[in-house]
């Protein structure tokens, strides 16, 4: 029997909020395992995610998530002392997110990367969201423009390659999923808001309130704050409207803004492709419109699967992966940056 030796492994950490995730991917493209813990359940009852919490339930979960993740792998647990073989880097994100929360994945990241004796490496939430559709479709078509909408960010991206991006808009206030999650709270819709608005949605009529398209005609910007005090200010105008009917109309306002944002911006560039990325990415409406839309334009149109919008270790191992062959190992001392930025960005 030939034994096909493990190679470029590398073990990943994602602990930047909510989520405790592990994960094992080979040669910087296939998943050998991903394991991802929810913390919804112990931040549901207060309407968000708690920081103190947080990083508490990250510091109980982090050795039996990187361990189950390590044995989906078919490789060895931390506590047996062996390097895993074939592992070739430890890596976790290093912001942007919680700072109570980084530091937990970093800690474990850099312990086990010192006693097995192979590199760390610090990887940009972000850019891991970006590497969740390179890595279900490797052979994308660049240059492709990445709308990339999870809690935090809503940023357009223009992809040439792996590696090699550029900031083309954000948003000057509230982040997509911020929007949803605050406007979630405020119908009493609970935690976390996006999939509620989304379901809610469901029963509700998208056009039943003309909700405004902020900065429409403004460039590659988004702006979702007044969109949210619309609501607000709708509501409490007309406290016999249905829930379900400000939902769908307020999902119908983002996912139009995003999807013309979008399309504007691969126009701009003359992208080839459309991808989607982040938290958001997983809301139905915007995967159908985007779809439709990139289509209509003669682009082809990637979703990731729904587990890789939201937070997962796969893409932060995946964006390891390449970063540590582009910038090689970061440094044992590199600290956890909350507010770091997008590559490249200012
Ligand atoms: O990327 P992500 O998992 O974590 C961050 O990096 O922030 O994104 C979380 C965000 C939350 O705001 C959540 O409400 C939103 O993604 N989200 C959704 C859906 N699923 C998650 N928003 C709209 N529709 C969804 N189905
Ligand atoms: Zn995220």
């Amino acid at each position: 029997m030939s034994v096909v030796p493990n190679e470029g492994l590398v073990l990943a950490i994602e602990s930047s909020c909510d989520e405790t995730a592990a994960a094992v991917v080979e040669g910087g493209r296939t998943v050998r395992s991903s394991v991802v813990s929810s913390q919804v359940d112990l931040h549901a009852r207060f309407g968000g995610v708690v920081p103190e919490i947080a990083s508490r339930a990250h510091l109980e979960l982090i050795v039996p998530v990187v361990a189950e993740a390590l044995a989906r792998a078919g490789l060895a647990t931390p506590d047996s002392g062996r390097r895993p073989p074939g592992l070739e880097a430890v890596a976790a994100t290093v912001g942007p997110g919680l700072v109570g929360s980084l530091l937990v994945g970093v800690s474990m990241a850099k312990s086990l990367a010192l006693s097995w004796g192979v590199p760390f490496v610090g990887v940009n939430h972000l850019e891991g969201h970006l590497y969740a559709s390179l890595l279900e479709e490797p052979n994308l078509p660049t240059p492709a423009v990445v709308l990339l909408v999870s809690g935090g960010h809503t940023l357009l991206v223009r992809l040439d390659e792996p590696g090699h991006y550029r900031l083309l808009g954000g948003t000057v206030d509230d982040a997509a999923g911020e929007a949803f999650d605050k406007v979630a709270r405020y119908l009493g819709l609970g935690y976390p808001g996006g999939p509620a608005v989304e379901a809610a949605a469901r029963a509700g009529d998208p056009r039943a309130i003309a909700f405004p398209r902020p900065m429409w005609d403004e460039g590659l910007d988004c702006s979702f704050s007044g969109l949210k005090t619309a609501v607000v200010t709708h509501v409490r105008a007309h406290p016999e409207v249905r829930t379900e009917d400000v939902a769908a109309s307020f999902q119908e306002a983002v996912v139009e803004v995003l999807v013309h944002k979008a399309m504007k911006a691969a126009q701009a560039t003359g992208a080839r492709s459309l991808c989607l990325a982040g938290g958001v990415a997983a809301n139905g409406p915007l995967r159908e419109r985007a779809a439709a839309a990139a289509s209509a334009a003669g682009l082809r149109s990637y979703l990731p699967s729904r587990a890789m919008c939201t937070d997962n270790a796969a893409m932060i191992a995946a964006a390891g992966y390449a970063r540590l062959r582009r910038d090689g190992p970061s440094a044992l001392d590199a600290g956890a940056v909350p507010s770091l930025a997008f590559p490249g960005a200012a």
